[in-house]
């Protein structure tokens, strides 16, 4: 089962993931977490570069390119080969995180980048995708707090934000049956209890 967390910044996704991902093996599952972009060697250089705050001038259709570049690596060298063999996939952001800040956010043409998301991942989609829904506003002063996990892309302006954050809420509303959408403004344990029942819930109906 190929699961994937999304939300805007400071949505407390990566800490979650990590709980998941120990909860699940606590329960005798196979699981294996993965971040975007990274999560491959390539991957990881091409998140270097991504990340680097002095590419200020990088233009959003170089931004789409990389991080589906990124994509394309992690989907055939890992995403694939884990969930051929059994195992839970958790991903850290996945495409919609494309569609949503390259898209929504710098107004890319959606249904290009969906063309060229589907080229990019064979057609590999979540089967379950959890969107932790925060205001900009909230989740940039989280990320203030912590200067180490401050990237090129939280310095956009808060307009950019909120149509990522928009964007994300439409994509939800869009496909129901594959997208959950959970307040990210609570307590973590409050979001883990929340998402653990769910992803079981999907583990069961599933008879996984
Ligand atoms: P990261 O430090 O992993 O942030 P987060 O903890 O919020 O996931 O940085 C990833 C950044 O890249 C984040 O600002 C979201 C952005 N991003 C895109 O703009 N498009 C994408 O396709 C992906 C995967 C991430």
């Amino acid at each position: 089962m190929f699961v994937t967390l999304e939300g805007p910044e400071g949505s407390g996704k990566t800490t979650l993931c990590v709980r998941l991902e120990r909860m699940l093996v606590n329960k005798g599952y196979e699981v294996f977490c993965v971040r975007e972009p990274g999560g491959t060697v390539i991957g990881q250089q091409v998140r270097d570069i991504l990340l680097d705050q002095d590419n200020t001038s990088m233009l959003p259709e170089t931004e789409f390119m990389l991080f589906s570049a990124s994509r394309a690596q992690l989907v055939r060298e890992v995403v694939v080969p884990r969930l051929e063999s059994g195992a839970i996939v958790l991903c850290d952001r996945f495409l919609d995180s494309s569609l949503a800040y390259q898209g929504y956010g710098h107004r890319l043409d959606v249904g290009v980048l969906e063309k060229i998301s589907s080229f990019v991942t064979s057609g590999v989609t979540a089967d379950l995708t959890v969107l932790l829904d925060i205001s900009p506003e909230q989740g940039l002063r989280r990320r203030q707090q912590d200067p180490e996990t401050w990237n090129r892309l939280d310095a956009y302006a808060i307009d950019f934000h909120e149509r990522v954050r928009k964007g994300f809420l439409c994509l939800a509303e869009n496909n129901p049956n594959i997208w959950k959408v959970v307040d990210a403004s609570q307590s973590e344990d409050e979001i883990f209890t929340t998402v653990s029942a769910m992803l079981l819930n999907e583990l069961s109906k599933r008879g996984i």
